[in-house]
This record gives structure tokens, C-alpha cells and sequence, in this order.
């Protein structure tokens, strides 16, 4: 087997767990779950969408049998519109069915949809059980897997009904990204520019220079380049856990009243946009990390318009996000709807929006919205929406 990169989530006052990654990652499942669970572990039921269960989900749920658990799998149905309570509900019984006890465990396999249901189901099972999350999507791996967040979604809105639950391990298998369409990659890669613009210029450049080699075609030539591009993912992704994980060791639970450039707030870094222009779409247009893509350079945008940031880093993220892939159209959007959509946000505080801005690639600055004049958010949208991102305009 490969070198696997190990990744500890530290936890005030709690066990710490780790993030086993490697392009193999999923034979480790079983000996990860009896490591990581209770000694008086027996079942483990198993969370998944039929598309990722029809890929990896015989050879997980044969590790975990070979690992002495009793196993049952559950799927339920692909996409976001299947993360709601009804879902959770329907989890929940199958966990009753299966006879998951306190020392049971539940296994999340798949993206973050499938992650952020099972890990609020094994939330609330019992007042709480342990679970894994094995992420198969590159925004679950890099971001949604690590640090707790689950939730479901209600018709007011997204992830309005969640819980704090850490795993008590999550198994990432970088070798599940070959399967993954092209836009999932896209909108992974935006959030992974987003950890890097907020918080570390190497894991900013290293991310990107992923990327140039990704676009300049060098990849998976010949068996010896393809092995060394497997092992700089892995790398990278290793990057990406291990900055996600220090952010969450400091603000587990994004403490409201923290606007400093390490508080767990940072990481909604285009958010606000991206909410909105997933809201004005219905949802219907963009992956969330694609609308994340156009949310960070509104926000850099506006940064560099209060005198923030240096044009040369406007200039950075643009073109890290241009390397991500190609985005949805954006620029035949109504701006008073969007606008209109920024203000009903709902990560504001006391009613007002906070922005999350940038002072230079590698540090953010927290700012309320009442700090930043209307005509510039207005300016910031139109340049950066009507940038060339898009399918048409890049060819
Ligand atoms: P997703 O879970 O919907 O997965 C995207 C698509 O890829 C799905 O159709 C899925 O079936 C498919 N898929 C997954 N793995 C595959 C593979 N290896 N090969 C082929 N197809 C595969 O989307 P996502 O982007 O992973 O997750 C988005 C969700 O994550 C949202 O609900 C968002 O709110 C949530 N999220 C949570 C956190 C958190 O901290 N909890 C952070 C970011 C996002
Ligand atoms: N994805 C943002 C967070 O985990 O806080």
C-alpha cells in the first residue's frame, strides 16, 4: 500500500481523532472503525446515495465485515433536495432497524450530502452515536468530513437544522476522485483556494500550483508521472485537512462573537454571494463551490475597493479561481436580487451581514456590513460576475 498521511483533529477537553488519507485509504475502513470506536463496538450501519454505494461500497462494507462488525447499508436518494429531515427520519429507523446501540456506529460514505445527513442522524440516534465519515467528493474531503458541521436542510433555507458531532474518524480515498465528474472537482477546488486565500499563502500556492499542472496537461502521462500526481494530491489534500483542522481546534463551534483572522468564520469566505446566488437561481444553476468561486472574487473585490487589498492579489485569486474550471454564467443575473438575497443572509449577526474580506492572499479580515458602503458592494458584484469565467467566454 501507499503512504498514508495521517491528520489529528484536536479537541478541547475531548479524545482527538484523526484523518487517515492515501489513495487506498477505503481497505482501511475496518481496522480505522475498530481503532477509533468503542471496544464494545458490534454493528456499524452504513450511510450512502446508490451511485458512490455501486462504486465503493461492496469493498467497504466487506472491510468492515472483515473487521468483525455485523453490517447493514442504507441508501438514500442523490442530491441536495434529499437533505432534509424526512431523510433523517427515514435514517433514523434504519438505524432502529439495524439495533444500533450507544457503542454502535454509523459510516457516512459519500459527499457532503451524504455526510451532513448521517452525521445529524447519528447526532441525535440515541442522543448520539459515534460515526465515520468517508468522503468521496473533494469538497467533502477538504472541507465538509472535517471539523463536525452536520445539518439537513429545511424550505427555509440551508442547514438551518444541524448539530455540532465530530466523527471519531474520517477515512479519505483520494484514488474515489477518478470517478468524480468534472464540475464536483470545479467546486472542490474553489473551497480549497477559499482555505488558502483565508488562511495560508503556501497552502494558496501549493493548491494552485496543482492546478497549473493539472491545466497545462501534464497529468497522468506515463505510469511514473501518474503515481507522482497521485502522491502530490494526497498531499495536498493532507494540506487542506491539516489547515481545516487547526481552524477548528481554535473555534469548534464558530463563536459568534469572534471577528478575529483565525475564528472559524473565516472559512465562509464567499458565502455571502454564494448563498445568494444559489438562492436567485433556486439552486437550479450552480454546485455550491462554483457559486463559492464567484462569492470570493466579489469579495476581494470589495476589498480592494475599501483599500484593503493590493490589486496584484485581486489579481492572484482570479486567476487560481479561473485554473478551478469553468463556471456557470453569472453576468445575466438581476442585481437587486441578489442584493436583496446578501441582506437576508443568515450567518448575520445582530441583522447585520458580516463579510468576510481579504487583506492580502493568507489573511482575512472580518467586516459588518454597515462598514461597507452600498455603491461598492455594487460595483464589487458587477466586476466580478461579469468576469470572464464562464463557459462562452472561455471557449
Ligand atoms: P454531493 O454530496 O451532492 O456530491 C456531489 C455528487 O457527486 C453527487 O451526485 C454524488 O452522488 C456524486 N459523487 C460523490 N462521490 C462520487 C465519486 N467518488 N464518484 C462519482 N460520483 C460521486 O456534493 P458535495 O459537494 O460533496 O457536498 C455538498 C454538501 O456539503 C452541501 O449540502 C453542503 O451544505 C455540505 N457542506 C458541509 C460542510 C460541513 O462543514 N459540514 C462544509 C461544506 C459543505
Ligand atoms: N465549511 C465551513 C466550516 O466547516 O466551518
Amino acid at each position: 500500500m501507499k503512504q498514508m498521511r495521517q491528520v489529528s483533529v484536536r479537541l478541547a477537553g475531548r479524545e482527538n481523532y484523526e484523518i487517515e488519507i492515501g489513495a487506498n485509504a477505503l481497505a482501511r475502513v475496518g481496522d480505522t472503525a475498530r481503532r477509533s470506536l468503542s471496544p464494545h463496538a458490534r454493528r456499524v450501519a452504513v450511510v450512502s446515495n446508490a451511485r458512490v454505494f455501486k462504486l465503493y461500497g461492496a469493498g467497504v462494507l466487506r472491510d468492515l465485515r472483515a473487521a468483525g462488525f455485523a453490517v447493514s447499508h442504507w441508501l438514500m436518494g442523490d442530491g441536495e433536495r434529499h437533505k432534509n429531515l424526512r431523510t433523517a427520519e427515514r435514517a433514523l429507523a434504519f438505524f432502529s432497524e439495524s439495533k444500533l446501540e450507544r457503542t454502535d456506529a454509523v459510516v457516512a460514505l459519500g459527499g457532503g450530502v451524504v455526510g451532513d445527513l448521517a452525521g445529524f442522524a447519528a447526532a441525535v440516534y440515541l442522543r448520539g452515536i459515534g460515526f465515520l465519515q468517508v468522503p468521496t467528493t473533494l469538497l467533502a474531503q477538504i472541507d465538509a468530513s472535517v471539523g463536525g458541521k452536520t445539518a439537513v436542510n429545511t424550505r427555509e433555507g440551508k442547514n438551518l437544522i444541524g448539530a455540532f458531532h465530530q466523527p471519531r474518524a474520517v477515512v479519505i480515498s483520494t484514488a474515489t476522485l477518478a470517478t468524480l465528474p468534472t464540475r464536483e472537482l470545479t467546486a472542490g477546488w474553489c473551497e480549497a483556494i477559499k482555505q488558502g486565500a483565508v488562511g495560508s499563502r503556501p497552502l494558496f500556492e501549493q493548491t494552485r500550483r496543482f492546478l497549473v499542472a493539472e491545466q497545462t496537461g501534464e497529468a497522468a502521462r506515463e505510469l511514473e508521472r501518474a503515481s507522482r500526481r497521485a502522491d502530490e494530491l494526497a498531499e495536498l489534500i493532507a494540506a487542506q485537512c491539516s489547515f481545516k483542522a487547526k481552524i477548528v481546534s481554535a473555534d469548534e463551534r464558530e463563536d459568534v462573537s469572534r471577528t478575529d483572522a483565525r475564528s472559524r468564520r473565516i472559512l465562509n469566505f464567499g458565502h455571502t454571494t454564494a448563498h445568494a446566488l444559489e438562492a436567485v437561481t433556486r439552486y437550479r444553476r450552480f454546485r455550491h463551490g462554483e457559486a463559492v468561486g464567484y462569492g470570493m472574487l466579489v469579495a476581494a473585490e470589495i476589498s480592494n475597493r475599501l483599500g484593503m487589498l493590493a490589486a496584484s492579489e485581486l489579481e492572484s485569486l482570479r486567476a487560481c479561481v479561473q485554473l478551478a474550471g469553468r463556471l456557470p454564467r453569472a453576468d445575466d443575473l438581476d442585481e437587486r436580487a441578489i442584493l436583496r438575497a446578501i441582506a437576508s443572509d443568515k450567518k448575520s449577526v445582530g441583522g447585520h451581514v458580516r463579510w468576510v474580506l481579504l487583506e492580502r492572499i493568507g489573511r482575512a479580515r472580518i467586516v459588518s456590513g454597515q462598514e461597507i458602503p452600498p455603491r461598492v458592494v455594487r460595483a464589487a458584484l458587477r466586476a466580478a460576475l461579469a468576469g470572464s469565467l464562464t463557459d462562452e467566454k472561455r471557449g
